[in-house]
């Protein structure tokens, strides 16, 4: 940090975050402490990098991804797979030092946005929902619920998703009573801003519902940009002086509409997007672009290391923007390294934020950013 360019804009933050936590606290008292500190990670089982691999001092918290539920009754599907691969994840975590808790994850990207719609419609197919995801965390020993519903498409589906985390939320704590063990976390990934207008009508996140019954929501801060478009694009720039879809923007945009700043874990990816170019000496940010380039339009960020080794390419860090990219012929990609994760996570440490998260395990390159980012969040 120390950059003077932070300083407008921390200044405004500092100042809504006082303001809404003064009014945040009368409004909605909070019933649990909050969370410190939270360095997580998801885990996509349908990989193939083994979860005893996972170093976990660079980690609090490892999510499982993803579960999904069956379509008409709304219990969660453990497929042969899952059955296998869950006792496996949990095995290979269960007694490591320093420990992490596991939490298991619902969705995930591409999933059918419908099937989540239906089931969070009616109290009866939330209920069904709920009591299966309960039970089968339990049966396995997780330490807690995430729910990756992308995305809610409107209004309607909103409200329907605070009454889904109100009555999760009630479950968890009655479960808790008459099981005599600790309460399951409840958390979200959600959308990097609290409100949108992509792949649907307008719509806001019930914060409220957020703050009252999550323990945190996960703003996904990626994929900003990517070779759906015909121009180059930092997929989680942290700034944009052209545009709202940034991750300062997102950040702000969830402080603003009242959830308290240490119940936001902000995303970081571990992966980059990648085009490629009209023309291999035009080669900038927003420059026009023919489509995919390397890896189909997505390397990760070991896949990336190498690409820039092998092909000798250009790598440029965007100090405006806080993020990197590279270009070699007419492939390019925009991505995190080292230094733009630092910055990233000192700016989620100084607005109080409850942590971070990457998508995903096993795409960093031998725990450099992973370790540079939990020493970043640490001192
Ligand atoms: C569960 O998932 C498997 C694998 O995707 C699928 O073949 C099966 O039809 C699903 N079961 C139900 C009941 O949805
Ligand atoms: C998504 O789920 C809904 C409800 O089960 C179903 O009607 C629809 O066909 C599904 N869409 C896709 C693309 O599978
Ligand atoms: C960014 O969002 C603000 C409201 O949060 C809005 O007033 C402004 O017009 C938006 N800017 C752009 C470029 O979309
Ligand atoms: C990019 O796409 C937009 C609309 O999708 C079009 O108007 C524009 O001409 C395209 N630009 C290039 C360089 O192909
Ligand atoms: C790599 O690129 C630099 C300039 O960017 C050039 O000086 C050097 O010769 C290149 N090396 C190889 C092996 O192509």
């Amino acid at each position: 940090m120390g950059t003077p360019k932070f300083m407008p804009f921390l200044i405004f933050v500092i100042f809504l975050t006082t303001l809404l936590q003064n009014s945040e606290a009368n409004q909605f008292p909070s019933v649990h402490p909050p969370h410190k500190g939270i360095r997580a990670a998801y885990w996509p089982s349908f990989n193939t990098f083994p979860a005893s691999s996972i170093d976990t001092s660079y980690f609090t918290h490892i999510y499982y991804a993803f579960l999904l539920p069956e379509p008409t009754t709304y219990k969660l599907n453990l497929t042969q797979f899952d059955q296998k691969t869950i006792p496996q994840f949990i095995g290979a975590l269960r007694t490591r030092n320093p420990p992490v808790k596991t939490l298991l994850s619902i969705g995930g990207g591409g999933t059918n946005a419908t099937v989540f719609s239906l089931m969070a419609s009616t109290q009866l197919t939330r209920k069904a929902f709920i009591s299966s995801s309960i039970e089968v965390a339990r049966k396995f020993g997780f330490q807690g619920l995430d729910l990756d519903w992308e995305f809610p498409a409107d209004a309607v589906d909103m409200s329907n998703l605070a009454l889904l985390y109100k009555e999760w939320r009630k479950a968890l704590d009655n479960e808790a009573r008459i099981s005599g063990k600790p309460r399951l976390l409840l958390t979200s990934a959600v959308y990097y801003a609290s409100k949108f207008t992509f792949y649907g009508g307008p719509r806001a996140y019930p914060a409220w519902a957020i703050s009252k019954y999550l323990d945190w929501a996960s703003p996904m801060c990626f994929d900003y940009h990517g070779s759906w478009e015909n121009f180059t694009g930092l997929h989680a720039a942290l700034y944009d002086s052209k545009s709202n879809i940034s991750t300062s923007y997102g950040i702000g945009s969830w402080i603003q509409a009242g959830v308290p700043p240490n119940k936001l874990v902000m995303g970081l990816p571990l992966y980059g997007r990648t085009w490629t170019l009209q023309n291999p000496i035009v080669n900038r940010v927003g420059v026009p672009a023919l489509g995919v380039g390397p890896g189909d339009g997505v390397l990760v960020f070991h896949q990336i290391v190498n690409f820039n080794k092998r092909t000798n390419a250009t790598v440029v860090f965007d100090s405006k923007a806080v993020a990197y990219y590279s270009y070699s012929g007419s492939s390019w990609i925009g991505y995190d390294d080292v230094r733009s994760v630092n910055l990233k996570v000192r700016f989620a440490k100084s607005l109080g934020l409850g942590g971070y998260f990457f998508w995903a395990l096993g795409q960093d390159k031998d725990w450099t950013i992973s370790s540079q980012a939990s020493n970043a969040w640490k001192y």
